[in-house]
């Protein structure tokens, strides 16, 4: 943590206060706020034995011998119980009315539709699932899938998941580099990958990067590429095969196998503080049990609903409450290939009125891109098959949640602004749609068996009202196990901070009703477009360019974005400041990590603010990206006249 964030002043004051519509309380499951608190009683008082009954709605092939072992900071969560994800998210609805209901819907960005209902969506999981037995994938491997949002993404998550292989999802937009980082630092045996996808009208190549990678990865032994474009593509021969080849000849028998509660389920990686991407463990029953609970009781969510949450199944979202939570449930998930304005701005309400979306999840990001393009492009559709409005990703300004609920909502959909994080592995702290009143901005309370705090930097409980940082204070299923292959930087980057707490890096401040309002990251993360990145790994991009001396990387509040980029640079002395070299170093960012992590803005400067011992002083770039001058604290500043230099260089 920085050593700027010593006190955390809140200046949000909101009073606005919406009560959950009656006719949705009516029908929701947990319908009235003494409902809400006797489960988190429940939970409170005896935590495994309320852990223990919500687990029995899954379907265990063999019941746990113990619900939790703790051992600070290593939890195991139903020892001894059998389980199977993809029984779970298909099997199970097999037996029932859901056998032949719409699984999955989706649509391309072209406009083309495929459904996929309950059996067949089986019966496609069970052929991967032997396509990649038969490449020699067996439990505990681990697989790299680098997709576009199509459903043979899902397809994939869900076969590897039913035989015990153990993926590791990596975002389409992320570069050649940054895959090859994952699949090794994973040690993933094979790839599974596309041609391309579409986005804004463009194909976006995929199979490129995929080749430009595999040319330093040892450990992988087999690539399947889905046409999904149709474009050219080189395939190596005896390295390479066509997913729709392979599935041709393979068998739609494949039973689930029965693993281990605590089998490895999947590797995401996200951006910590310092050093590389984090490899996020995330296991199979306690992770299924709160997808499962929290898609339950946040969305309220029903057989008869068609539900959209828009992430891609690249980011946990996508893993949590597009694949797993939902399927879980036997939902109805729409699915969605491309960009929110291809051909235009009414694209997500064209196919809300289309496909009688009932529930949409979506960023802040988008909203405030909703609100941009003018309300005019929902009001052209029919929303009314809407009846819940979810966001996640980065705090919600109140005035975009406020356009949201009357402009998407129709002033009629309870909003649920969900907070929580690839560690969390589900939802912590949300309202529940029938019970809880909500404020504009907050996050409002924590989940039945979330014990979160908002703590001082001694770790001690704040007061109503200050700011402080944001612990959970007691283990929980869905939690992270550790970190792939570094359980030290686990310990030492979660659990250290505060003793006896989980922390990952979020400010808070909780009101007098014990709502908390999430104020963001207090560590050097950037949250951009909704996306974690980390400062850290975009001045190693930068300084990997051959003209850079020194980086430091920051972020600027944003309208759109929540933060913009903005690197503050140093040349090698042979090398001249230039518009051209600007445009280099942020084609570079580009290529090195993905365009997601391309700077908004680089700013030339001979030298970068440090404190005597030569540590960075971003809260002081902060300052300057931000405001174009520094108001706070420069005592541990090495050298002051850095500062007029670098306001200087601003004008
Ligand atoms: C931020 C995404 C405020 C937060 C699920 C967290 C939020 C990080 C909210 C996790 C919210 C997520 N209100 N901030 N409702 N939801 N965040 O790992 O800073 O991509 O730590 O997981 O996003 O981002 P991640």
């Amino acid at each position: 943590m920085s050593s700027s964030t010593q006190n955390i002043d809140s200046v949000l004051h909101e009073e606005r206060v919406f009560p959950p519509p009656i006719d949705f309380a009516k029908r929701a499951r947990i319908s009235s706020m003494e409902d809400y608190e006797n489960l988190r009683r429940e939970a409170h008082d005896a935590p495994e034995a309320f852990w223990a009954r919500m687990a029995e709605e899954l379907h265990w092939f063999k019941k746990w011998d113990t619900v939790l072992k703790w051992e600070e900071p290593h939890a195991e969560w139903f020892v001894g119980g059998r389980v199977n994800v993809s029984y779970n998210c298909l099997d199970r609805h097999l037996e029932t009315h859901r056998r032949n209901k719409a699984a999955i819907i989706w649509e391309g960005e072209p406009g083309e539709t495929r459904t996929l209902t309950y059996a067949q969506l089986h019966a496609e999981v069970c052929r991967f699932a032997n396509v990649l037995k038969s490449l020699g994938a067996q439990a505990g491997d681990r697989v790299a899938l680098y997709m576009p949002m199509i459903p043979e993404l899902a397809i994939a998550c869900l076969a590897c998941a039913r035989i015990g292989a153990t993926h590791n999802v990596v975002f389409g937009g992320f570069s050649a580099e940054a895959l090859r980082d994952r699949i090794n630092d994973s040690g993933c045996k094979l790839v599974v990958t596309a041609d391309g996808g579409f986005r804004r009208g463009s194909e976006i190549r995929l199979k490129p990067a995929v080749d430009e990678a595999l040319q330093s990865t040892p450990t992988i032994e087999h690539c399947i590429v889905v046409k999904r474009t149709g474009s050219d593509v080189a395939m190596q021969q005896g390295r390479d095969e066509w997913w729709h080849e392979l599935m041709q000849n393979s068998s739609s028998d494949c039973p689930a196998e029965e693993l281990p509660s605590e089998h490895p389920l999947f590797i995401l990686y996200t951006s910590g503080t310092t050093g590389k991407p984090k490899g996020i463990l995330h296991t199979t029953g306690g992770y299924l049990l709160g997808t499962h609970l929290t898609t339950q009781w946040v969305f309220d969510i029903r057989d008869t609903d068609v539900y959209w949450c828009t992430a891609d199944i690249g980011w946990v979202t996508g893993h949590s409450y597009v694949v797993y939570g939902p399927l879980s449930t036997g939902a109805t998930v729409f699915m969605y290939e491309g960009a929110p304005n291809h051909p235009d701005p009414s694209r997500f309400w064209k196919m809300i009125e289309r496909h009688g979306v009932n529930i949409f999840y979506t960023a802040p990001t988008a909203i405030r891109s909703f609100l941009k393009w003018g309300e005019e492009w929902v009001r052209k559709h029919d929303l009314s098959s809407l009846r819940l409005l979810g966001t996640v990703g980065e705090p919600i300004n109140p005035e975009a949640w406020m356009w949201y609920r009357k402009v998407v909502g129709n002033e009629r959909c309870p909003v649920v602004d969900t907070w929580w994080q690839t560690e969390t592995g589900a939802i912590m702290i949300a309202p529940l749609p029938g019970a809880t009143p909500t404020k504009p901005g907050s996050a409002t309370l924590p989940l039945p068996g979330v014990e979160a705090d908002v703590v001082s930097k001694a770790g001690e409980s704040v007061e109503a009202n200050a700011g402080g940082y944001l612990v959970i204070r007691r283990p929980w299923p869905s939690m992270l196990r550790t970190i792939w292959g570094d359980d030290e930087r686990y310990r030492k980057g979660y659990w250290s901070e505060f003793p006896g707490a989980y922390f990952a890096g979020d400010g808070a401040r909780r009101d007098r009703e014990g709502y908390f309002w999430i104020m963001g990251r207090v560590d050097d993360v950037i949250n951009t477009s909704g996306h974690r990145l980390s400062t850290m790994e975009i001045e190693s991009a930068l300084v990997s360019h051959e003209a850079v001396a020194e980086a430091a990387v920051v972020g600027r509040p944003d309208d759109l974005k929540g933060s913009a980029i903005v690197a503050f640079v140093t040349l090698e002395g042979q090398h001249a400041a230039s518009d051209e070299l600007r445009e280099e170093l942020r084609r570079h960012v580009a290529h090195e990590i993905g365009a997601l992590a391309r700077p908004d803005e680089i700013r030339f400067s001979d030298m970068l603010p440090k404190t005597r011992s030569g540590k960075i002083m971003r809260r002081l770039l902060r300052e300057i990206a931000t405001s174009g001058s520094v108001a706070g604290d420069v005592t541990t500043l090495e050298d002051i006249s850095v500062l007029e230099k670098l306001r200087a260089e601003e004008e």
